[in-house]
């Protein structure tokens, strides 16, 4: 059975999937063409693309697929056409839950880094600007007791509730299409709020929600006149919820105090105007970028192709 890996995984994964499997891998480790991802479902069994990995209905539309089951490492899942891999009977599966601690934990990096401005003092201090300490050095916001909105109560949003409420003693408001199971929330005293109503009361808004149409730029510019001017927007979702003109107008404008963001639109370009922007702390995509997670990540695909080989429903399974 041949696996095609589009970008190279920890090499505990790899060498795992290679006592069972015939591996193609990417050596070059750079993004795929969109011949070579044609190529590689015309003759593996198995297509293990990343959140890069375009796989729309064109690619999906490739004559003599191969390929029986896309087995995405990650568990964003709109750069795959889930409709179109139906309709071709090819298996999709992600990989849910063991990204959730890292990434609930990277939220709460730029969430107090921002609020605390340690992008700009790490910058200060290798600079050599840093001339010693004075009363009125670089103060920033206080997050403890602070009001955290939540946009999109899933498993991450909820796992940075928890980190935020019982680590920092921040209240929780949250806004969410479905309303959480309430042990979900026990013991986080957490307050459902329209978005409106969340925007105008967070002292922090962090978005958790997908990606879909419905969130295509969730947060423009009305819902940046909706935010305090003393609140901050963290992004670890995706990049094409947040507007990135009307973002980097409202930092501008003093609209909003700052946003921490580890996700853009049309990655990996980030707006040039962010780059220049003190109020703004930018991380490349590293949510779920742990060794421990994104070897989790790996066993949890070879968990799906173990399961779809052996003619059983893969625990993942998206379409
Ligand atoms: C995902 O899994 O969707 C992340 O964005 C990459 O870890």
């Amino acid at each position: 059975m041949q696996i095609a890996i589009t970008r190279r995984w920890p090499a505990a994964v790899e060498k795992h999937l290679a006592d069972s499997y015939e591996l193609a891998l990417n050596d070059n480790d750079t993004t795929m063409s969109r011949a070579e991802l044609a190529a590689a479902m015309q003759t593996a069994d198995a297509l293990c693309p990343t959140v890069t990995d375009a796989i729309d209905a064109e690619l999906l539309a490739t004559p003599d697929i191969k390929t029986r089951i896309i087995a995405s490492y990650g568990v964003g899942h709109e750069h795959i056409d889930l409709d179109a891999a139906r309709a071709r009977n090819i298996v999709v599966t992600n990989t849910p839950g063991v990204l959730t601690d890292s990434t609930a934990d990277l939220t709460m990096t730029l969430l107090l880094g921002i609020a605390r401005r340690a992008g700009e003092g790490e910058r200060h201090v290798r600079s050599h600007a840093w001339s010693g300490w004075r009363p009125t050095h670089m103060m920033g916001a206080m997050v403890t007791g602070k009001t955290l909105g939540i946009v999109g109560l899933g498993r991450i949003g909820l796992a940075v509730a928890q980190r935020a409420h019982l680590g920092f003693g921040m209240r929780i408001i949250y806004h969410t299409p479905s309303a959480p199971p309430p042990d979900a929330v026990q013991g986080l005293a957490a307050e459902p709020r329209s978005l409106e109503a969340l925007l105008g009361e967070a002292d922090f808004v962090s978005l958790h929600c997908p990606s879909n149409p419905a969130t295509r730029h969730l947060m423009n510019e009305e819902r940046f006149r909706q935010m305090r001017k003393d609140a901050f927007l963290i992004n670890t979702a995706r990049g094409n919820v947040v507007d990135p003109t009307a973002l980097t107008a409202a930092l501008k404008s003093g609209q909003i105090a700052g946003a921490g963001l580890d996700v853009y639109e049309g990655e990996p370009q980030v707006p040039e105007a962010l780059l220049d922007l003190e109020n703004v702390m930018l991380l490349p995509h590293l949510g779920s970028a742990t060794v421990e997670t994104r070897i989790a990540m790996g066993m949890r695909v070879a968990e799906n192709l173990r399961a779809f080989f052996a003619g059983n429903e893969p625990p993942d399974r998206l379409a």
